[in-house]
């Protein structure tokens, strides 16, 4: 599976136990808002997938995603790219000519490390690598767009505006996947899914102290919507098709084409 590959690149550069994700796993007086610091982009592969479940599968899938809605000389855009796992997924699902990929993350020790790993690849389509606000940047000529766990970070007020933009910057035909942490509106399904996703937690080895300590710093800084709020949006931003096609415990993933 091309994930595999993808997921083992990031991982040849992070796989040292100096790598693993134990930023919580000391009682802490005071714990700050969480941020895509130093710390965290150092043991991120490791984080992500610890702690959401479906990532992996998501990947994947964005690479088949991609070859199907990419088009000749358009743009694709990975908002949020972080390390670059999706950026590479878009980049091995592009088989058409004169596209390139434009991979955005507002933190600059993330983006250090994916310059990295994107230069050990050596697939075609040129990857530029840029150091923004996903709110500020220009989108234009896009056949496939991904937001991959990201929208979560960003102020409500500002998502709709944001999709707007998204949708403004594409060509008709093209995709957004959106993939996010969910909540339900049903409160007991909503409750045995957050104790499935505590169970995930602890069966990829956090400790109680961990989770309890990383769920305060999360608080007020990602901020999960129902599949509902996703839809309605995406259909108030534009687009003519909007489907919830994965969910793995409360992480789901959609697609949206314009
Ligand atoms: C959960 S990570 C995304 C994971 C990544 N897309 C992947 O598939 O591996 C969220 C990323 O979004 C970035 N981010 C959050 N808010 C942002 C913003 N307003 N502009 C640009 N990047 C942002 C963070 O720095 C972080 O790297």
């Amino acid at each position: 599976m091309k994930s595999i590959s993808i997921i083992e690149q990031a991982n040849k550069v992070m796989t040292d136990k100096s790598k693993q994700d134990n930023i919580y796993s000391k009682p802490q007086s005071n714990i700050a808002g969480f941020t895509f610091d130093e710390n965290v982009a150092r043991v991120f592969p490791d984080m992500i997938k610890r702690s959401a479940p479906g990532y992996e599968p998501i990947i994947d899938m964005i690479c088949m995603l991609t070859r199907h809605y990419v088009r000749p000389n358009s743009n694709c855009y990975d908002l949020g790219c972080s390390l670059g796992a999706a950026t590479l997924a878009i980049r091995h699902g592009i088989h058409v000519p004169g596209c390139r990929i434009i991979a955005v993350d507002n933190s600059a020790s993330m983006l250090d490390k994916c310059r990295t790993i994107i230069d050990r690849d050596k697939a075609e389509t040129p990857v530029e690598l840029m150091c923004a606000d996903i709110r500020d940047i220009e989108i234009r000529n896009a056949s496939v767009i991904v937001l991959n766990f990201t929208l979560q970070f960003i102020d409500p007020s500002d998502r709709l505006s944001l999709l707007q933009k998204i949708y403004d910057g594409m060509m008709p035909g093209g995709a957004l996947i959106l993939s996010e942490k969910i909540v339900f509106e049903n409160p007991q399904k909503q409750s045995l899914l957050t104790e499935l996703h505590l169970a995930f937690k602890k069966f990829y080895g956090y400790s109680d102290l961990e989770i309890s300590q990383k769920r305060t710093a999360l608080e007020n800084v990602l901020i999960p919507e129902t599949v509902n709020t996703h839809i309605n949006r995406l259909k108030k931003a534009g687009f003519s098709r909007a489907e919830h096609w994965f969910l793995c415990l409360n992480f789901a993933s959609f697609i949206a084409v314009k």
